[in-house]
């Protein structure tokens, strides 16, 4: 039997009554898929850690699993449409184990509460994104035939204490979540709804996150939150500092301390807000080698009228000046966008805004959307969903079409310079070949000769296409 790897349950071996659950989760393997954004991936790297204290062990194969959690977002109709695809093939594997405990996780969880348990019999379990903790006692409540259901939001819950079990495989780059929630209410999002108020971590927490990451041979973290720019630490929204006698800590000073920590260690960030960028973000990220030199600001829309509509909090004069000020500050800065498509009462000319924006600014990446009603939010009650699906389709072709031109000229404006390049693996094309990443998040591709996985090493660029970079290697870095 499986040795139970936490304090907690090695004390349970002296006589509680959780000591038998728990010899009965010993070698019960774990099967988790993740959908939508990076925070959810880094959720279940969370999870996946709760659960193997409490004695499981994850599998990549759903086939021999006895739990199976989809961790799920509820971003748009079409995200919870795959979601409700995959546990319809999944119960199927119920044929062959009528035992498997089939669970949901995140956003779609908290959105739909007990609906998927109770209305489409889909699932066993529903655990919202604050209620992960409490996953082994839901797992009990099952096998004791009670419902298994914990969709409460919390003020509080960072999960801070907890060391995530990396299921990336990669080894060089991780995630490390450094706040949860959104208070910011775009009229479009389900998020606030489904993740509750915002809340930041304990930086200390972050850094020994970040040192033992380091530790184990990370060489690049990702700061986590659903909007970067209002972490702070001891200090109140209105400026006013808790304790007088610790530090109080914001965004742009909290990327300086973990920058601080090695610097072997790449720092990246996503996602921030425009409304809430400030300079000294900016200043750190120049300031600092290894904080890398990309930024993605979502702008939604190039129209002030729909911003406003989406309650952004910003005009598209003042968004142009903060992508001014970024690139005043970090002349060689990579930068990408969201943006949607279609939002309610959308005339033609704020379409072409939004194209004429992005010839502006001329991103190297970005991710493209239709706009999909969500239910609750401040859209769904206060407009009407009323540009029919064929326009919404065409503009959001012609968003891409240019996305894709400024995505390949921003490529080819590279060609003939030398990035410094952390290698994450071999390509997926060919053996012989390796990729990484630039300070600017762009993929280069290169043969591997005699370098490896987790180097530095400086690559020129010979070629590209519109999404990847190809190159050669010149030296270490
Ligand atoms: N419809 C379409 N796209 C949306 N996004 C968020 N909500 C919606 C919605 N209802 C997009 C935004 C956001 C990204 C994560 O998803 O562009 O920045
Ligand atoms: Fe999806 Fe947003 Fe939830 Fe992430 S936070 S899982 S993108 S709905």
């Amino acid at each position: 039997m499986e040795k139970t790897l936490n304090k907690d349950i090695d004390e349970t071996l002296q006589g509680t009554p959780t000591m038998v659950k728990t010899e009965t989760y010993a070698g019960k393997k774990l099967y988790l898929e993740s959908y939508g954004c990076q925070m959810n991936f880094s959720d279940s790297e969370i999870v996946a850690s709760i659960l193997t204290k409490n004695g499981y062990q994850t599998t990549n194969e759903l086939n021999e699993a006895d739990v199976v959690l989809l961790n799920t977002c509820a971003i748009r109709d079409k995200a919870e449409q795959t979601v409700r695809n995959r546990l319809k093939h999944i119960q199927s594997n119920k044929k062959n184990n009528p035992n498997l405990v089939v669970g949901v996780l995140g956003c779609m969880a908290e959105r739909l509460k007990s609906q998927l348990l109770e209305e489409e019999k889909l699932v066993d379990l529903i655990a919202g994104p604050d209620a992960y903790r409490t996953l082994p006692d839901l797992i009990s409540d099952i096998d004791d035939g009670r419902k298994a259901v914990n969709v409460l939001l919390s003020r509080e819950e960072t999960y801070a204490d907890i060391a995530p079990v990396r299921l990336d495989q990669n080894g060089i780059s991780a995630f490390i979540s450094i706040m949860r929630g959104c208070d910011n209410m775009c009229s479009f999002c389900v998020v606030p709804f489904t993740r509750g108020r915002e809340r930041s971590r304990d930086p200390k927490t972050i850094i020994e996150e970040a040192k033992s990451l380091l530790d184990q041979g990370y060489k690049e973290v990702t700061l986590l939150g659903q909007n970067v720019d209002s972490y702070r630490w001891n200090i109140t929204k209105k400026g006013e500092i808790i304790n007088k006698d610790e530090e109080p800590v914001s965004f742009a000073r909290l990327m300086e301390m973990v920058a601080l920590v090695s610097p072997d260690l790449r720092i990246r960030f996503s996602t921030s807000h425009p409304k809430d960028l400030t300079e000294d973000v900016a200043q750190v990220m120049a300031k600092y080698e290894n904080i890398c030199n990309y930024i993605h600001l979502p702008v939604q829309s190039g129209n002030s009228e729909i911003l406003d509509k989406m309650n952004r909090g910003y005009t598209r004069d003042w968004y142009l000046n903060r992508m001014e000020m970024i690139r005043s500050i970090v002349p060689d800065v990579g930068m990408s966008t969201d943006v949607i498509a279609g939002f309610c009462d959308e005339t033609e000319e704020q379409h072409q805004e939004t194209l004429s924006l992005m010839e502006i600014v001329k991103y190297d990446f970005a991710y493209m959307f239709k706009y999909s009603e969500r239910p609750k939010t401040l859209a769904e009650r206060k407009f009407e969903d009323n540009v029919p699906e064929e326009v919404k389709k065409r503009r959001l072709q012609e968003i891409i079409d240019l996305q894709m031109k400024h995505s390949l000229e921003s490529n080819q404006k590279d060609l003939g310079k030398t990035f410094k390049v952390l290698v994450e693996g071999e390509s997926k094309k060919s053996q012989d070949q390796l990729f990484g990443r630039n300070s600017q998040n762009k993929v280069i591709v290169f043969p591997k000769e005699k370098y490896k996985k987790g180097e530095y090493v400086n690559v020129e660029v010979l070629n590209c296409t519109a999404a990847t970079l190809i190159g050669k290697a010149i030296n270490y870095a």
